[in-house]
């Protein structure tokens, strides 16, 4: 039987936002009416999608505050700008929608407390779409994690380390959000792709949080050479002295002891990676350009000394259910399949009416990393206090939802009932 169709509306059609609204028009149950972009033909783009997809034309809108005025619309996907996410989130829940936004960092503390209370004092969600929480390698591994394979977690390691020389540089003539960022911010702008996996590891708002970070930014150098070598001596910014610096490192300390390494590294040339490493009291796992190694007591020889095994045999092995299940129906959609998993999660939370399994606080907490990281690079390193956005209740909160999106733990009963049905 086909599921009742909840509304929703799209803010911001940027290259992402038109790739996400048409994976999201696949998700059952999900119907598209109001669509906005501030430039006219990204939000006409936007109809088109629709339209194409479904028969239906959405209503289009240059300010999302009208689109928010709408008593039709159960909630909003926000993939715009870094600057604008936080406060289109909280108009939208204080208009009575939840919101679902795309990731970035946070440009200030404050814009974080104002989701949070937001959230909180409207009853409607917040969740960060990180995607890469739902990838397959970092599903697998969460759930040997929880199997307790890598004995107890000790250090975490990830990255963004990401060669965006071209759509950093060129952002003024494709009209991309990133190139001021770089040109003014400097720090850890991109933390969430591999902080978020981690974090759901070791339980961060959930009887554990992070504490606090330092970060330590290299020179700039990056865009000012690929700019010489691209668009010549004489283009106006081929000179602009970039306030990113090259490479951003930060360190986290987390209240059970564990400590985190995140890297930043959008503007030299490289591979794309997002550098994962897990290490506990009983293995390790590293990733690499062909899937990942990894080194478990239970793996190796008794008495030899450590050898990399390769990861994907391992993968198969101890696959998530979710992709057992998600393989068997058909991978489909952007970045490998995260993309169509972190929205059916989003939109089940919406149209079921439970709590997201990336919650208020979870979004509040890693995008907080880039203006503390940004403060402490200011300060050559120095640390910075993370502040508790569930003001205590991390050592006490209210059970989260469980279900097939979960990443509190693997729910393997409910894969277990839908095998059966
Ligand atoms: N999760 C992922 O894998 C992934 C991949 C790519 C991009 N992203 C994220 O998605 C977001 C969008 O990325 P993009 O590459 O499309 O960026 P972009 O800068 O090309 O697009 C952003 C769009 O938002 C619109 N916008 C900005 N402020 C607005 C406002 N107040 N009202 C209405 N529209 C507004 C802009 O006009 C633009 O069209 C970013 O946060 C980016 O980091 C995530």
């Amino acid at each position: 039987m086909e599921k009742k169709k909840t509304n929703f509306g799209i803010i911001g059609l940027g290259g992402r936002g038109q790739g996400m609204l048409g994976e999201f028009l696949d998700v059952p149950g999900v119907r598209v009416v109001a669509v906005c972009d501030k430039y006219a033909d990204r939000a006409q783009a936007g109809v088109r999608i629709v339209q194409e997809e479904t028969g239906e034309t959405p209503d289009m809108y240059l300010d999302y505050k009208q689109l928010l005025q709408r008593d039709d619309i159960e909630a909003v996907l926000i993939m715009t700008t870094w600057i604008t996410h936080a406060r289109i989130a909280v108009d939208a829940m204080r208009a009575g929608k939840h919101a679902a936004i795309e990731v970035g960092g946070a440009a200030s503390i404050e814009e974080c407390w104002q989701m949070v209370r937001a959230s909180e004092e409207t009853g409607k969600y917040c969740m960060l779409l990180e995607n890469c929480c739902y990838d397959r390698n970092e599903m697998a591994l969460f759930n040997m994690v929880k199997q307790g394979m890598f004995g107890e977690i000790v250090h975490l390691e990830g990255g963004y380390r990401h060669d965006l020389r071209s759509e950093i540089t060129l952002g003024r003539e494709n009209r991309h959000g990133r190139l001021f960022n770089f040109m003014h911010r400097n720090g850890e702008l991109y933390p969430t792709h591999q902080l978020g996996p981690i974090c759901k590891l070791i339980n961060i708002n959930r009887g554990n949080r992070m504490l606090s970070l330092c970060s330590i930014t290299s020179k700039s150098r990056g865009l000012n050479v690929w700019l010489r070598d691209n668009k010549g001596a004489d283009y106006d910014i081929t000179e602009y002295p970039f306030n990113e610096g090259d490479v951003t490192t930060t360190m986290i300390r987390c209240a059970n002891g564990e400590t985190i390494t995140l890297h930043h590294d959008c503007s030299l040339p490289r591979p794309y990676s997002r550098d994962y490493v897990i290490e506990g009291t009983r293995g390790i796992f590293q990733e690499n350009s062909h899937g990942g190694e990894i080194y478990l007591d239970t793996l190796g020889e008794k008495g030899r000394e450590p050898e990399w095994f390769e990861f994907p045999p391992v993968r198969e092995k101890y696959e998530h259910p979710l992709w057992s299940k998600y393989t068997r129906e058909g991978v489909h959609g952007g970045h490998g399949g995260m993309d169509f998993l972190v929205l059916s999660a989003f939109a089940e939370s919406v149209i079921e009416g439970h709590e997201p399994p990336i919650d208020v606080y979870d979004t509040a907490a890693w995008m907080a990393v880039t203006c503390l990281s940004e403060q402490s690079a200011a300060m050559g390193g120095q640390p910075v206090p993370i502040p508790d956005f569930t003001n205590g209740m991390w050592i006490d909160r209210a059970p989260y939802h469980r279900g097939l999106y979960c990443l509190g733990e693997v729910c393997t009963d409910f894969f277990k009932t839908e095998e059966q049905a």
